[in-house]
């Protein structure tokens, strides 16, 4: 069994984070989100892995990954290029798959129980692909299944208008390689993209039987500003967090910290966990750093109250005021305004950003 992450995409929801960077290198819990699903891979068994990458951020991707190694896995890098669907990014992985079964899993998705479970159900069997589903409120934002009165599969639909049921295909699929042949006949959808919904359902059309695998434990695809921060308070609530890094004396510290051991928590701040700090970051006197935050590398933060909130890290942030629910980009930096006068909020902010004043 192979591993193909899809890490390619637009990422249109996450600008202005996706105008600089690829979606799946925003850290989740000071974790890019794309080491989540390798983790996942190698914790299944599957260290062969092509990532197939998009327009965007390939060589940062390549920085980051490498060969695999770090990982005690082989990548293999695929580019695929414009985000032409999911099904057309597995496409682009034939000719490294060959006649092996293959996990895909999307690159900007996190799932609590990772994908064992998903892999030892399909090789159970006699299966042309295997689904990982879970009951979402909004199923006409999803691709559906729906099944008979033993549970086995008898359609599925991308985005329908009246769901026949409320089960979502999420972010992990198992495949054989028939779904090539299923892909190489397919019509792009109304949206243009070749849909992967499609595709399993032509593999079902074909006489395959396909597995599915409702998920339970949370899931979370990482696309939109407000999911990251969702992410990131549901990574930060059950990982082992380890404080390694200086707090001072005079610090008011409580609650799970993970402290980088090169980074400080200064006299004078007030931490509350569960938050990460990662490398290089100095938390000073008069800041306080509240429960799911995430503070990035090579940061200063001082006088700032945050909370709920991912800082992605090179940043400085200063200001004499309160900061929730925010998800800051790298190299952002919030300062007080030295002028009195004239009043007001002095911003410089990208295209697409996102102010709550
Ligand atoms: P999506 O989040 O569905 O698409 P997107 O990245 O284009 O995002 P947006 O809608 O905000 O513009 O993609 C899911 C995952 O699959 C994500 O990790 C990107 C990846 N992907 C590809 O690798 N190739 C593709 O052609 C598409 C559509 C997505």
């Amino acid at each position: 069994m192979k591993g193909v992450l899809l890490s390619g995409g637009t990422g249109s929801r996450l600008r202005p984070i996706t105008h600089t960077g690829p979606k799946q290198l925003v850290p989740v819990a000071n974790k890019p989100v794309l080491e989540y699903a390798i983790e996942d891979l190698k914790e299944a068994g599957i260290t062969e892995i092509g990532v197939i990458l998009g327009n965007k951020g390939r060589d940062e991707i390549q920085d980051l990954l490498g060969d695999g190694s770090k990982y005690g896995a082989e990548i293999t890098y695929i580019v695929q290029g414009n985000p032409l669907g999911l099904a057309h990014a597995a496409g682009c992985a034939r000719d490294f798959v060959g006649d092996d079964d293959f996990v895909m899993y999307l690159g900007d998705n996190i799932l609590k129980s990772g994908v064992t479970d998903l892999v030892k159900s399909f090789q159970a069997g006699d299966y042309g692909a295997g689904i990982a589903l879970q009951e979402v409120d909004d199923p006409q934002a999803f691709g559906i299944v729906n099944v008979d009165g033993e549970g086995k599969i008898t359609e599925l639909i991308e985005k329908p208008d009246d769901p026949p049921t409320n089960l979502a295909l999420i972010g992990m699929y198992i495949f054989s390689p028939a779904i090539f042949d299923a892909i190489d006949n397919l019509k792009p959808s109304w949206r243009g993209e070749l849909e992967i919904t499609d595709a399993i359902q032509s593999l079902l059309e074909d006489g395959h039987a396909i597995d599915s695998h409702v998920v339970t434990g949370w899931w979370k695809d990482t696309g939109k500003p407000e999911d990251i921060l969702e992410a990131n308070r549901l990574v930060l609530e059950e990982m082992a967090l380890t404080t390694a890094g200086v707090i001072e004396d005079g610090a008011e510290v409580n609650g799970r910290i993970e402290l980088d051991q090169s980074s400080t928590i200064k006299s004078g701040a007030v931490v509350r966990g569960p938050v990460s700090i990662a490398e290089n970051t100095t938390i000073k006197s008069g800041t306080y750093v509240g429960p799911y935050s995430s503070i990035g590398a090579n940061s200063t933060l001082k006088n700032i109250h945050i909370e709920n909130s991912v800082v992605i890290g090179d940043s400085q942030i200063t200001a004499d005021g309160r900061i929730v629910d925010s998800l800051l980009g790298r190299n952002a930096n919030v300062e007080s305004a030295a002028e009195l006068l004239p009043e007001g909020r002095r911003l410089v902010v990208g295209e697409n950003s996102q102010l709550k004043l």
